[in-house]
């Protein structure tokens, strides 16, 4: 590909250092069924009808925060216009750059780049456009809603005629779908296809105004993260949890980043959906918690365990409220509860970040929410760990309705 890559900003430089693992996003697509899984199928879709539709002779696509690329690469691999397409993935995270870099050597992609850059400005398309094909995936429901609109009135300068653009957004209230689509009517695209995925949509549109002239320097969006997924929460709780995007976070603001999200099962048991949803119950919150602290806090050891306890009808009201207490039969039920532990000035001790509370000084114990029980150290696979425990000692019935109960806390309100 012609052009050099462009540099990396210590701007950008310090957001690959933030608290989510965008590595570790990518695993839902190992899952075809996850709603991950299936709107990368849809993504893949639309990317072959755009090859499809290419005139013949070279076809040149970009990719905006392309992560590892799975969208294009996959199909590139055995796609019949393979030998047309040159491309440039444009991604920031370095375990993210190296793994599509492996996947474009694996399928023998000689004319696909991935560059570790900061793809937030149009400096990083230098050389690689104008594009025929432009993918904006995984990007809109991380930047705020000017961001979108400025980021699709700017596309023109990245395409070239006829352009197929393939986006996301996921439809979770805010639904800012039907106001993207507008936009990218109003900036002279056409809709050739929508689809929706579970939380996802995924579309497709053609530009059937003039390109625009490319112009280096011009900034299209900032890249805030699921901060941009949590209007439904108060401030003080953003705030929290806005933590996770800074790159210096410390071990205590990230404990209360977990504590400071609401109380609710996500749609799968994933960090994807508990941050995408912005509810975790102590099952998602410790997973999260365990995962970030080994791999950013790692002299805190973090240990997660698992804790058989009886819950009573009492004690969900005053933990969980009214809706989860009903949930709860009179004479009670065995449930199993996550926390962790942590080495904190030479003493392990216990954290709990379930439930927001007072706040922590960074060495005492955080009190186990469900009071006492057994524990029972994870293993490496805590998840398996958890499924065998509750088979075992729950009643499949009574937790049945606590989990939909759970399902149903702290969700999102309808948008007005
Ligand atoms: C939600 S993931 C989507 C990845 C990919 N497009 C997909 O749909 O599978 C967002 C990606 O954007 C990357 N990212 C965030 N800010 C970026 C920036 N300013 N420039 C380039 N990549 C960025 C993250 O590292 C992450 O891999």
């Amino acid at each position: 590909m012609d052009g050099a890559p462009p540099a990396v900003s210590s701007d950008a430089e310090s957001l690959d250092r933030s608290s989510v693992d965008w590595g570790a996003w990518h695993a839902s697509y190992e899952r075809p069924d996850s709603a991950l899984g299936k709107r990368l199928a849809l993504v893949q879709a639309q990317v072959r009808a755009a090859l499809e539709r290419a005139p013949r002779g070279r076809i040149r696509a970009v990719s905006i925060c392309s992560g590892q690329g799975q969208d294009l690469i996959g199909v590139l691999a055995d796609d019949p216009r393979r030998g047309d397409v040159s491309a440039r993935l444009v991604e920031l995270d370095g375990e993210n750059v190296e793994r599509a870099r492996e996947a474009v050597a694996a399928a023998g992609l000689g004319a696909v780049e991935v560059v570790a850059a900061d793809a937030s400005i149009t400096d990083a398309y230098k050389g690689a456009v104008p594009a025929d094909l432009v993918l904006i995936c995984g990007v809109f429901g991380n930047i705020s809603a000017a961001d979108i609109d400025r980021t699709i009135e700017h596309l023109p300068q990245l395409c070239a005629p006829a352009a197929t653009v393939v986006w996301t957004r996921h439809r979770n209230p805010p639904d800012l779908v039907p106001h993207i689509t507008r936009t990218f009517e109003r900036a002279g695209f056409e809709a050739l296809a929508f689809d929706d995925a579970g939380p996802y949509g995924v579309g497709a549109n053609r530009l059937i105004a003039q390109p625009a002239a490319f112009r280096p320097g011009v900034r299209l969006f900032e890249f805030i993260g699921h901060q941009a997924l949590w209007p439904h929460l108060g401030t003080s709780q953003r705030a929290a949890l806005a933590a996770l995007f800074r790159p210096d976070c410390s071990l205590v603001e990230l404990v209360e980043a977990m504590r400071a999200l609401p109380y609710g099962l996500p749609s799968e048991p994933t960090s994807e959906s508990m941050l995408r949803e912005g509810r975790g119950t102590s099952e998602a919150k410790h997973l999260f918690l365990g995962h970030t602290i080994a791999t950013r806090f790692p002299w805190a050891q973090p240990e997660l365990v698992h804790r058989v306890y009886r819950l009573d009808r009492a004690r969900a009201l005053e933990l969980y409220g009214p809706e989860i207490a009903q949930a709860v039969p009179a004479e009670g039920l065995v449930d199993v509860h996550r926390y962790l532990t942590l080495v904190l000035e030479g003493r392990r001790v216990a954290i709990d970040a379930t439930l927001p509370g007072p706040p922590w000084d960074g060495r005492s114990p955080l009190p186990v929410a469900c009071g006492p029980g057994e524990d029972h150290a994870a293993g490496a696979d805590p998840d398996a760990d958890l499924r065998a425990l509750e088979s075992e000692r729950c009643d499949a019935g009574a937790r049945a309705a606590l989990t939909s109960a759970r399902a149903r806390a702290a969700l999102p309100a309808a948008p007005a």
